[in-house]
């Protein structure tokens, strides 16, 4: 059982913690294999999705998650609730505490958000993805689907391509996979890798080829279009020519490394298509491994209290 009543990041959770959820994730992700999805480890309980930022895989895994476990689940997208009217975030959340909520999974543009929400409610907080900061359940889902293809975590190289510096799945991909033994590489144009970020644990790299070179697993991120404030690259066709993930480049990567990607994807500019939907490639499955994390961590958060 998780030893705490929030999920807010990786950098928060111990080594043993992130062993736990993924050993139940991949529990679950059996199951779904089976296509099981009517169990009871959630009966009785409600969940709240709180989307303040636009979401389809991390919205509906965890809405699909908490239904599998037989929940009851509702979603509030804040363009048509209350929030639009004036209310505030902790106001939104003693109300979804006075209706008996028993978590609330939160997404929010600003970094911190869940934390505030997690101080002021009695309700379980997750966070599902806030401003740059983290996006704790994303890294786990990729590190259950590195675990199933790989014999361990410790050990492994990973390298992240993209926009590093808007990305919070980056961070938690850090945080986790260094907390578990392996190499985190990272390389984008400078002005997307974040000051210090090498002092976080990461080797930045100074070329694609430096960065795949000797990689198992080789990972893009999204150029986050809505947080690029100007001028940070000159254009999507000169990032993927310069800075993305190509199939010359992926020959610097050990044989048959795997090629991941949270989505949504550019295709052709993080990633060539050909990457995108090759034999390689495990982005369908780490969509799986989202609804399967996402049921280890609603599980193992309110376990035991009924
Ligand atoms: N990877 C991810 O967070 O995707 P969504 O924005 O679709 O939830």
């Amino acid at each position: 059982m998780l030893k705490r009543k929030d999920l807010l990041g990786l950098y928060d959770l111990s080594a043993e913690e992130i062993d736990e959820i993924l050993t139940t994730g991949a529990s679950m992700k059996k199951l779904l294999r089976q296509n099981i999805k009517k169990l009871p480890h959630l009966q009785g309980r409600s969940v709240t999705t709180l989307f303040y930022e636009n979401s389809t895989r991390t919205r509906c895994s965890f809405e699909l998650a908490a239904k599998y476990m037989g929940a009851h689940a509702v979603n509030i997208a804040a363009e048509s609730s209350s929030v639009k009217k004036g209310e505030t975030l902790v106001d939104t959340g003693k109300t979804l505490d006075a209706m008996k909520n028993d978590v609330i999974v939160i997404r929010h543009p600003m970094g911190g958000a869940p934390r505030l929400l997690a101080n002021t409610v009695k309700a379980h907080v997750v966070n599902a993805g806030d401003g740059m900061n983290e996006h704790p359940s994303q890294a786990l889902l990729d590190m259950l689907t590195m675990r199933e293809n790989f014999p361990s975590i410790q050990g492994l190289t990973v390298a992240i391509l993209g926009d590093i510096r808007h990305s919070r799945v980056a961070k938690s991909n850090l945080f986790g996979l260094k907390k578990l033994g392996a190499t985190v590489k990272m390389y984008a144009p400078r002005t997307l890798i974040p000051k210090d970020i090498d002092k976080m644990g990461a080797v930045v790299c100074r070329s694609r080829e430096e960065a795949v070179e000797g990689a198992d697993v080789v990972m893009g991120l999204r150029i986050q279009l809505e947080r690029q404030h100007g001028g940070l690259f000159p254009s999507l066709g000169e990032y993927a020519k310069y800075y993305g993930v190509t199939e010359e480049i992926m020959k610097y990567a050990k044989p048959n490394a795997l090629v991941m990607h949270p989505g949504p994807v550019n295709r052709g500019v993080e990633l060539t298509s050909g990457l995108i939907d090759g034999e390689t490639s495990r982005i369908e499955e780490q969509v799986l491994s989202g609804i399967a994390v996402r049921m280890a961590i609603l599980f193992l958060l309110t376990k035991e209290e009924l």
